[in-house]
């Protein structure tokens, strides 16, 4: 089955989306539509071909991070300012019908993939997940994704070992 990933749309089915934790299901059908429209985070929507009902998402936004607030080994390798922009993967689901079928890796890596060719636009020096729980920060952790010291669920990868990952970004 081949699936697309674009921006959430008026046309898109959230109604059935049942991803096993039910804040990030309201978060979609409630409120990913507002945050849209008002530039809060920018929801991108996984659906089969041909299909309008969304299976997965994720959601965008920029923020900054406190360098103080990183291990050294990984605060070595960035700029040296006080504060370093980054990208929020504030949000990232799949419904859970789906799940073990790589499709959370495709979620994950398209989000990543995004991430590195805006950063070429504007600049990010690392992208950071908020993960809902103990679970979720294992899966982002399998992915090479470091926990904060003071905050495990809260986890930051640097844009220089993103960019590896997609060395020939479209633009
Ligand atoms: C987390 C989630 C997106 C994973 O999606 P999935 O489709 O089941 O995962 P995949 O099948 O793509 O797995 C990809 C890889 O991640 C690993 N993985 C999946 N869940 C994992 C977990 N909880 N801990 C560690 N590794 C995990 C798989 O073993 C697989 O690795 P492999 O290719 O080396 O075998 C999905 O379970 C989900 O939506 N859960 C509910 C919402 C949630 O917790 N979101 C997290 C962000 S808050």
């Amino acid at each position: 089955m081949k699936h697309r990933i674009e921006i959430l749309g008026k046309g898109h089915d959230r109604s059935a989306f049942d991803c096993g934790v039910p804040e990030l299901d309201a978060y979609l059908r409630t409120q990913a539509g507002q945050d849209a429209r008002r530039f809060a985070a920018a929801p991108y929507v996984l659906c089969e071909q041909g299909q309008t009902r969304v299976i997965g998402y994720y959601t965008l936004s920029t923020m900054s991070i406190d360098l103080v607030e990183l291990p050294q080994t990984l605060a070595t390798r960035l700029p040296r300012y006080p504060v370093i922009p980054a990208i929020l993967i504030g949000r990232l689901a799949l419904d859970r019908r789906f799940h073990g079928q790589g499709l959370g890796e495709h979620l994950l890596l398209d989000a990543l993939h995004r991430c590195a060719r805006q950063a070429h636009v504007v600049a990010a020096a690392a992208v950071v997940v908020e993960a809902m729980h103990d679970k979720a920060a294992h899966f982002y952790r399998h992915y090479d994704f470091t926990p904060f010291p003071d905050s495990p669920r809260r986890l930051f990868i640097p844009m220089q070992t993103i960019i590896k990952l997609f060395p020939k970004p479209n633009q």
